[in-house]
């Protein structure tokens, strides 16, 4: 653009800026993701009159507890820790269609009862947003509803309702009139959430903020907005199936790594309380290839089952594939099993699925993988009251994991009979009548404790 701004390229995937065009972003490597924008220092400088700071000692400030709003839903809640906090700024993300507005709508009726709550949506229709909120028996009289795309509207609608909760649907198609860049691009999204920022932080209200991902499964815009908020969620999940993930990555009031589990059902999403028996239910019982983990997500442990299916390749490499389970630690695993315990995959097939759409990141899976792997090998059955945790290291031995006896309780909770575990976390478990434990220090070893009952 000709004139006196000063224009920028600001990359839409990790938000750096340089002063001219490239075809690659010098920052992040990412391919012609470099946008044109007018620079943000221009930007900030029309509404920029200096006022002196206060600075205090940190004995004078006084903590403030601040409240949280219970949204009715305990897997939010939980996720969330311990609820909404007064005046936070909560960042929602994930594929069209997962259940977003959904998820947000659901609680206002909850919300509702004791707050105000404006929806803002700029995505669909108020008849839209009736229809959905009818389907999802929501009707609070303090639910506000606010079709809206521009911005400023949006933030005096703010001011003059003075909700205590506002959800806006989606960032992405908010629009800032007095910045020159389209709805969506970096610049808006950035300047758009700022704006949200200051008035909720000034007025105390908590804001929902809905976030589309881009294909690489990211939030679309700047990094930068996950920096502002204090709270970024995912929600995840299987299009194909009905079960839900709700995952935070960063959380300035409580922990992160908790997950909520979901189903989405006719009358909108229901809390699964139970995961482990959602996880379990319907697998395939006295089958080879197949191994149940337990894996902690936050502070829950949860089972669930992994597939490992072994078959001679057809023709030229072997192929590996692996869903819900990182593709070079699957490699790793075959490597030791080859050169450290005497499993020889070499000319085969191998395919690993996590049954559930779960991604299991978690060192103290290795174990499950490795034997669900071995009995699809030798087509030997693990049996089905029987499960397994526990790091592989480089030299074939089994490493201690975290939390040892909270996966045992959960095993006991689950009605499994035997838990092969590391050695080394047998002095940390409490002993059960119910369950035999089993400590193994390498591979072979596990294995072979798996097979006699
Ligand atoms: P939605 O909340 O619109 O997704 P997002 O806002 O993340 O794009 O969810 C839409 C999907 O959820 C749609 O495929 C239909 C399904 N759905 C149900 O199965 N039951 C329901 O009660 C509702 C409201 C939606
Ligand atoms: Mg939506």
């Amino acid at each position: 653009m000709a004139g006196k701004n000063k224009n920028v390229y600001v990359c839409i995937e990790c938000g750096a800026e340089s002063a001219k065009w490239y075809g690659r972003c010098p920052a992040c490597g990412a391919w012609n993701t470099l946008e044109e924008q007018i620079s943000a220092s221009s930007a900030h400088s029309k509404n920029g009159q200096a006022v002196k700071a206060v600075v205090q000692s940190i004995r004078d400030i006084r903590p403030n507890d601040k409240q949280r709003y219970h949204t009715g839903l305990q897997e939010l809640d939980r996720v969330l820790g311990g609820g909404i906090v007064c005046g936070s700024l909560m960042l929602l993300g994930g594929d069209p269609g997962i259940g977003k507005s959904t998820l947000l709508l659901q609680i206002c009726e909850h919300l509702g009862r004791e707050h105000t709550v404006l929806y803002v949506s700029g995505e669909e229709s108020e008849g839209q947003i009736k229809l959905r909120a009818d389907r999802l028996q929501v009707s609070g009289e303090n639910l506000l509803v606010l079709c809206e795309n521009d911005m400023d509207a949006v933030l005096l609608s703010i001011q003059d309702t003075k909700p205590d909760i506002v959800i806006i649907d989606s960032i992405q198609t908010m629009n800032l009139a007095e910045i020159a860049s389209a709805s969506g691009s970096v610049t808006q999204v950035r300047e758009c959430t700022s704006a949200i920022m200051r008035l909720a932080k000034r007025e105390n209200i908590s804001v929902f903020i809905v976030g589309h991902v881009n294909k690489d499964g990211a939030i679309a815009g700047p990094k930068v907005m996950e920096h502002i908020v204090d709270c970024v969620l995912y929600f995840e999940g299987d299009r194909h199936s009905s079960y839900r993930l709700l995952r935070c990555v960063k959380n300035r009031f409580g922990s992160t790594n908790e997950i909520g589990v979901f189903e989405m059902g006719g009358q909108g999403l229901a809390e699964v309380e139970n995961p482990s028996l959602m996880l379990l239910s319907g697998r395939p019982l006295n089958v080879s290839g197949a191994c149940v983990a337990c894996t902690i997500e936050g502070t829950r442990p949860m089972l669930a089952e992994i597939q490992g299916l072994v078959s001679p390749t057809g023709f030229g490499n072997p192929r590996r594939m692996a869903t819900g389970f990182d593709y070079n630690r699957l490699a790793l695993i075959l490597a030791v099993l080859e050169k450290r315990a005497g499993y020889f995959f070499s000319n085969l097939d191998i395919y690993v699925n996590v049954v559930g759409g779960l991604w299991l990141d978690e060192p103290a899976v290795d174990l499950p993988v490795a034997l669900s792997l071995i009995s699809g090998l030798k087509d030997v059955i693990i049996p089905s009251d029987c499960l397994a945790f526990g790091e592989i290291g480089l030299t074939g031995e089994i490493r201690a994991v975290s939390n040892a006896d909270l996966r045992v309780s959960e095993a006991v909770r689950m009605g499994f009979k035997r838990v092969i575990l590391p050695a080394h976390n047998l002095s940390s478990v409490a002993k059960r009548d119910t369950i035999q434990l089993i400590g193994v220090h390498t591979v072979r070893e596990a294995f072979e404790a798996m097979q006699e009952s």
